[in-house]
């Protein structure tokens, strides 16, 4: 078989931006001789805090994590009901499942990723506890109306904000809208430790549960057992997990955070350049523009329009990958995975919405640091591909 004649450059998918002062915070940890959950982590959470305007901030492993603690904090437990969009990641599903609760799938929007409160409000039971809105590419839901219909039906609301920081709703930043938001700090995500992941919540007994949940359910203080403020003596209080975030990982987020307005501002940018270049080709629909809301661009999404091109998303970005260009998909819905069908009971065709967005979406490379050169070759790459393959 003849091989694919290779590009000369590859723009990968994503480059994490790590500079000096994040190298320098990791080595002064690594110095201290204290690596893992410490002050490093108290003062990244209490940092976090004040920047999204939280009352409490819990440093945990990763967003998973994060939405497993919330679950686990509000006692969601066998035979209750969680709903959430079919268009997310494994780990907002998974989660529910942790706890032997039923994930229950709902539609997005006509048009959109984001997920259709209507959906949500039609799918609500006795048993429903709670809903887990996922403010998908880093721009926020329509929260107001899951509040509302949260409230109307007293359910808690747990975010999915693993895309969603830095991100304001109407004036409030993403972190202070539910009762608990998880974000990721994840390799590839606005602000990185590698693996994290953060919680906030107004409600202090909540946060503390979750504390105490992230390290095997033992005792507040006992993080700091070996050091001379320490105590060995411990408590078991209940099952937890071993969630905690370590001082190398809460060194490389303070780092991050200090320039996350920055980074945000520099993606912002990045997808600015994009939606101007990629506009006057109607091959691909561009991310909507977000009035009332500040956008993180986690991700920039594109749809490829099949009335323009006459060749499938799976084959765009294969012409993307020979032309050196870097893409991804985000998300194959839930239900159409083998657990959701084969244990869950859910089908091909359920949810038109996230089906048809699935279908034709593909995700550009988008970065702080990305140079106008690279972002021109990636509209270059996309002009290229609509013309040869015009419908
Ligand atoms: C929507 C969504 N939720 C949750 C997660 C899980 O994040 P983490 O990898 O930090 O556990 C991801 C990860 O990509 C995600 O995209």
């Amino acid at each position: 078989m003849a091989s694919q004649p290779q590009p000369a450059v590859f723009l990968p998918f994503h480059r994490a931006l790590i500079e000096e002062e994040e190298k320098r915070a990791v080595l002064d940890v690594l110095e201290s001789g204290w690596l893992t959950t410490g002050p490093r982590v108290r003062e990244f959470e209490s940092a976090f805090a004040a920047y999204v305007g939280a009352r409490h901030a819990v440093a945990v492993n990763s967003c998973t994590a994060a939405l497993h603690l919330a679950l686990a904090a509000f006692d969601i437990a066998e035979d209750d009901e969680v709903i959430l969009p079919a268009m997310t990641f494994a780990a907002t599903g998974e989660v529910i499942l942790y706890r032997h609760a039923r994930p229950v799938l709902v539609d997005c929007l006509p048009n959109s990723f984001h997920v259709d409160p209507c959906a949500i409000a039609k799918a609500i039971t006795p048993r429903t506890r709670a809903i887990i809105p996922v403010h998908y590419a880093g721009l926020a839901c329509d929260m107001d109306t899951v509040l509302q219909i949260a409230l109307a039906h007293g359910l808690k609301v747990i975010e999915d904000a693993a895309h969603s920081f830095p991100t304001q709703y109407n004036g409030k930043m993403v972190g202070t809208l539910g009762n608990v938001t998880c974000f990721s700090f994840y390799a590839t995500k606005t602000l990185t430790t590698g693996e994290g992941g953060m919680i906030t919540t107004e409600d202090a007994e909540l946060a503390e549960r979750m504390r105490i949940l992230s390290l095997h359910g033992i005792s507040r203080h006992a993080w700091n057992r070996y050091a001379a403020s320490g105590s060995w003596k411990y408590e078991i209080l209940e099952p937890g997990y071993k969630y905690n975030l370590t001082d190398l990982q809460a060194a490389l987020g303070l780092a991050q955070l200090a320039k996350s307005t920055s980074m945000r501002d520099s993606r912002a940018r990045v997808a600015h350049e994009y939606t101007r270049l990629l506009s006057p080709l109607d091959a691909f629909e561009l991310p909507p523009s977000s009035p009332g809301s500040s956008h993180a661009w986690h991700l920039y999404v594109i749809q490829v329009n099949p009335r323009a091109l006459r060749i499938h998303r799976d084959r765009v970005i294969e012409e993307l990958k020979l032309r050196g260009v870097g893409t991804s998909v985000h998300f194959i819905p839930l239900h159409l995975h083998p657990l959701y069908q084969n244990q869950l009971g859910y089908r091909t065709g359920q949810f038109p919405n996230a089906e048809e967005r699935f279908d034709r979406c593909l995700s550009l490379p988008i970065y702080p640091h990305m140079t106008q050169e690279e972002i021109e070759l990636v509209a270059e790459a996309l002009r290229d591909v609509a013309q040869h393959f015009r419908a």
